[in-house]
């Protein structure tokens, strides 16, 4: 079902890009079938070699949009060296595309502390046994570090991997993308200025 197009619209004359970008995934959240969090991430290395691969939307709000992975994998370590990064969105049921650019931090460690906490048990063993990216013999050896580490924690709490961190991309753009018909589709750049949000109309 194509959403309601006025209702877009009129958050998108707000000047504040978050407030448009929680509407259009409250909408996402609803109606996409598959999982509205999942995001395309762009990385690139010092010398210029880009990477793309998805993750996890894990928080969004005015301080940026925040995923999870291990500081020590290809992607941890593009950032590590170039602390830029590009996100997308593509809500099909909804006919919209939300790309953002910005600069990398780190999330506090208390935060990504109390998210981790919030994971599956299972989850928590799997961040332990994985050397995320690194080659592997076959899916045994993922087997036996997953019952490696779970002997290793036996009953207590699995505390956060110093390795797993959170990533807040703090945009400095934010593009919204809707298809219209014969592709007049609409787009709506948004640039940090400062403290305060510049939009601006793009062809499509
Ligand atoms: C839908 C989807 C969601 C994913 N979410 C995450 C995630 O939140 N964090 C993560 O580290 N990897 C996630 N992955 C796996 C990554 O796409 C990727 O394979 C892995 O992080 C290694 O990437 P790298 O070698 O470029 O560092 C996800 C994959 C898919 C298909």
């Amino acid at each position: 079902m194509r959403p309601a197009y006025s209702a877009a619209m009129s958050a998108a004359a707000a000047p504040n890009p978050f407030a448009l970008f929680e509407t259009w995934f409250a909408e996402a959240q609803r109606t996409e079938p598959d999982d509205a969090t999942a995001m395309s991430l762009a990385t690139a290395s010092p010398d210029g070699r880009p990477a793309v691969r998805m993750v996890l939307l894990k928080g969004a709000d005015a301080r940026g949009f925040v995923f999870y992975t291990h500081a020590t994998s290809p992607k941890g370590r593009d950032l590590a060296a170039n602390p830029r990064a590009a996100l997308c969105f593509h809500w099909a049921k909804s006919e919209r595309q939300v790309r953002i650019e910005g600069r990398v931090v780190h999330v506090p460690a208390d935060e990504a502390d109390a998210y981790f906490a919030t994971r599956p048990r299972l989850s928590q063993i799997g961040a332990w046994a994985s050397r995320q990216s690194e080659p592997a013999s076959g899916r045994f050896e993922l087997e036996q570090a997953v019952a490696r580490e779970s002997l290793r924690f036996g009953v207590g709490a699995v505390p956060r991997p110093p390795q797993w961190l959170g990533y807040r991309v703090v945009p400095d753009e934010i593009e919204f993308w809707h298809q219209r018909a014969f592709r007049h589709h609409d787009r709506q750049r948004f640039t940090r200025d400062g403290a305060t949000w510049r939009m601006q109309w793009l062809f499509p």
